[in-house]
């Protein structure tokens, strides 16, 4: 129960801090606290050719936990690569979301303030999604962020893929988490399934997790 608060105290924090970002610095990669577009790109890219190894061309569900003001979405439409891909958003941030509806005035349903997709889909991704924290506890932080994987696998057919920036040791500095890749993939194999990781190209300390609910 006390968890429960406290989780609940993070993401109002969090939520602040988003809704401050954006109305400053507005629909770009810096809105959501990326150094750069080509950064915030390249880890869009990982992570959506971790679902293409499993899935290749079969058109293939996510939704984008953290979804931000849609970003991914744009890369989706421009890649040829991912037009199979059906897309969903979901972001705890309203203001998160009426950005994305702003973006997408075609599509509004497609996006849902929330922590976890209404309907069944092949995979979660959360890109950036765990990587600002108001814990000062790495463990508790990581507990956060095994209590979100899990709500969110129970709505998927196949599993979770994200990214994590890491060190050897978890750690929080300047409200930033780093965990331990592989005290990740062992609680992540024991509390799911087979996982994944790999080094995301082009953007150092970042790593990239699939974390697949059964065998495929
Ligand atoms: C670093 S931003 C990344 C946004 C987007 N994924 C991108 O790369 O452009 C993190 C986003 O995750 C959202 N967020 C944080 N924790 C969340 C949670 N538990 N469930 C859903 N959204 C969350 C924040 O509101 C924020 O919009």
């Amino acid at each position: 129960m006390l968890r429960r608060l406290l989780f609940a105290r993070y993401e109002r924090q969090l939520n602040r801090v988003y809704r401050d970002r954006l109305a400053s610095k507005g629909n770009t990669a810096q809105g959501v606290f990326w150094r750069s577009q080509s950064s915030q790109f390249a880890r869009f890219d990982a992570l959506l050719s971790l679902v293409h190894q499993l899935r290749g061309y079969q058109p293939t569900s996510i939704a984008d936990i953290g979804c931000g003001y849609g970003a991914l979405l744009d890369f989706i439409k421009r890649s040829s690569k991912f037009q199979h891909i059906e897309y969903w958003g979901v972001d705890i941030n309203r203001a998160m979301i009426a950005a994305c509806r702003q973006k997408f005035p075609h599509q509004p349903d497609i996006f849902s303030t929330g922590n976890r997709p209404s309907n069944i889909v092949d995979f979660c991704l959360f890109s950036g999604t765990f990587n600002l924290t108001h814990s000062d506890d790495p463990a508790l932080w990581n507990d956060y962020i095994f209590a979100c994987l899990d709500r969110c696998m129970t709505q998927t057919r196949y599993g979770l893929v994200l990214n994590l920036l890491c060190t050897p040791k978890a750690q929080i500095q300047k409200q930033i988490f780093y965990a331990s890749r592989a005290a990740f993939v062992k609680r992540a194999e024991a509390h799911f399934g087979p996982t994944h990781a790999q080094s995301t190209q082009h953007v150092t300390g970042d790593v990239s997790f699939v974390i697949t609910r059964k065998p495929l």
